[in-house]
Parts: structure tokens; C-alpha cells; sequence
């Protein structure tokens, strides 16, 4: 670890897993820990970088001395990075978001019996079967649509903004930005395909099928693809180790 190898340096790292609601008792979610996270932001804060850690709801203690932003859905998440990501150098977005989202969560909650309360209904049809809520036959049905995907936004800023415009306007300040790929087959062509549909700097690929890699582990066997198209693959480490890694190639794309 070169301690203050990141001081003076903005950073914003996403943990955890998003939380979609289908009625005020009930989510969709996965099985993210926010272990990643944690130790990404921690390190972060260790070598000397100013951390906004936006958060999924996780069962980790707050880090010491890191600028927590609690939030539960894709979209609060996709808020609070977009509200603190201009002034950045660094986004690491290792939270799960989820892909995808009840359509219309029901601000009652959802009884077992058809008739008591079909709630996934659009605004203004309270209480009528809809394609959103089918029970028949005792089944019941969650229509999902697309949450916004963050970093693909992103990258459609960037490809967006003016590259050199006579000096007019202050050129964008550049963000290197990483995202986590947890992928349980096809982990290589996945994550290559990944980095470039959202254009980043780095992206990290785990097998989340391993017993000692992904959710709730406390170690990490990770690919790192770079934009070059190079690959490095990594032994099994401690999550902490992964993160000193990662910010020790996010620095030397800094420099
Ligand atoms: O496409 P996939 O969800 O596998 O991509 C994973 C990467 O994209 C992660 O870095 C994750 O944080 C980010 N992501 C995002 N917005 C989404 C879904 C994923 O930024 N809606």
C-alpha cells in the first residue's frame, strides 16, 4: 500500500445491492454483501482520497472518516452518483444494481387472496386484475421494467460533451471510471463485451459461482480487463487486496 498516493483526489464507490420495491413490505434483490465496496472505499480513504460511498442497504458498519450516501432503488442511485460524480477524478461502481424494477409497486401490501388487494396496479385502477397482477391459479405476477443503467448514462455523457471548443467551456474534468462484472458463465466474453458497451477504464470480472469469489466471501478471485483489451488475472486475495489493486491501476490512469 503507498499511503497518500491518492490525496487530493475525489473518489465515489457504489456497494451493495439496490433494493426494487414491490409494496411497502417486499423487494427484488440480490444477494450482494457490499463487502467489495467497503474495502474499495476504505483503502481509498487509507491512501488518502476524499470517498463518497453510495450505499445499498448492507449490514456493514459506516466506514470512519467516508461520506456515506444511504440509498435503497437504482434510481436513488443513479441520483446520488450523478449528483456527486462532475467533480470526481475516480468511480468505482461495484454495487449490484438491479437490472430491473417492479413496474408499479403497490402502496398497500399484497394480499395472497385474489380480490382482497391486486395492488401492482397502474395509477387509478386500484383493485382491477391488470397484467401487472395476474393471481389466477393461485400464481401471481410482477410485471418488470428497465431500471436506468448508470454507467452506460455515463458514458453517453462523456461520448456527448465537446472535445476542445475554442476554450468556450472548461473541458470536462476526466473521470476514470471501473465497473464489477459478477457473472456466472461465459466470465470472459461477458466481461469484454461489458467494457466496452460502457465504455470504461477498467472492469473487474469475478466468478461469483467460486465458493471463495463473490457474494459474501471475505476473498476474491477476480479478471481485470483494461481498455487496451489486455487481461491480468489475479490469485484469490482477501477482499482488501483487491482493492489496493485496483486503486493502484486507477492511479497509474491518473497520472
Ligand atoms: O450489465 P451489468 O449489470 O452486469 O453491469 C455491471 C456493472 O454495471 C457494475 O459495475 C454495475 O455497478 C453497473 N451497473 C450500472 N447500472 C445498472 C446496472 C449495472 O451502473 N443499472
Amino acid at each position: 500500500r503507498r499511503s497518500g498516493d491518492l490525496a487530493g483526489r475525489r473518489v465515489i464507490v457504489t456497494a451493495g445491492g439496490t433494493q426494487e420495491p414491490i409494496d411497502p413490505v417486499r423487494y427484488v434483490g440480490n444477494h450482494s454483501s457490499g463487502k467489495m465496496g467497503y474495502a474499495i472505499a476504505t483503502e481509498a480513504r487509507d491512501r488518502g482520497a476524499d470517498v463518497v460511498l453510495v450505499t445499498g442497504p448492507v449490514s456493514l458498519p459506516a466506514p470512519y472518516g467516508v461520506d456515506l450516501i444511504r440509498v435503497e432503488t437504482a434510481s436513488q442511485m443513479r441520483d446520488a452518483v450523478m449528483a456527486t460524480v462532475h467533480d470526481a477524478d475516480a468511480l468505482v461502481m461495484s454495487a449490484a444494481v438491479a437490472d430491473f424494477r417492479p413496474a408499479h409497486p403497490s402502496p398497500q401490501k399484497i394480499k395472497k387472496h385474489a380480490g382482497e388487494h391486486l395492488a401492482i396496479t397502474p395509477p387509478g385502477q386500484q383493485g382491477q386484475a391488470t397484467p401487472d397482477a395476474d393471481t389466477s391459479g393461485g400464481g401471481f405476477s410482477i410485471h418488470l421494467v428497465r431500471n436506468p443503467d448508470i454507467l452506460a448514462e455515463l458514458a453517453s455523457l462523456q461520448a456527448a460533451q465537446p472535445r476542445s471548443n475554442a476554450g468556450e467551456q472548461p473541458r470536462p474534468r476526466r473521470l476514470v471510471r471501473v465497473g464489477f462484472a459478477a457473472e456466472t458463465e461465459n466470465v470472459i466474453s461477458n466481461a469484454r463485451d461489458k467494457l466496452v458497451r460502457k465504455r470504461l477504464d477498467l472492469l473487474v470480472a469475478n466468478d461469483v459461482m467460486r465458493s471463495d469469489s463473490g457474494f459474501g466471501a471475505d476473498t476474491n478471485k477476480v479478471y481485470f480487463f483494461h481498455a487496451d483489451g489486455s487481461m491480468e488475472d489475479l490469485p484469490v486475495m482477501p477482499k482488501a487486496g483487491v482493492a489496493a489493486a485496483i486503486w493502484d491501476r486507477v492511479i497509474s490512469l491518473l497520472a
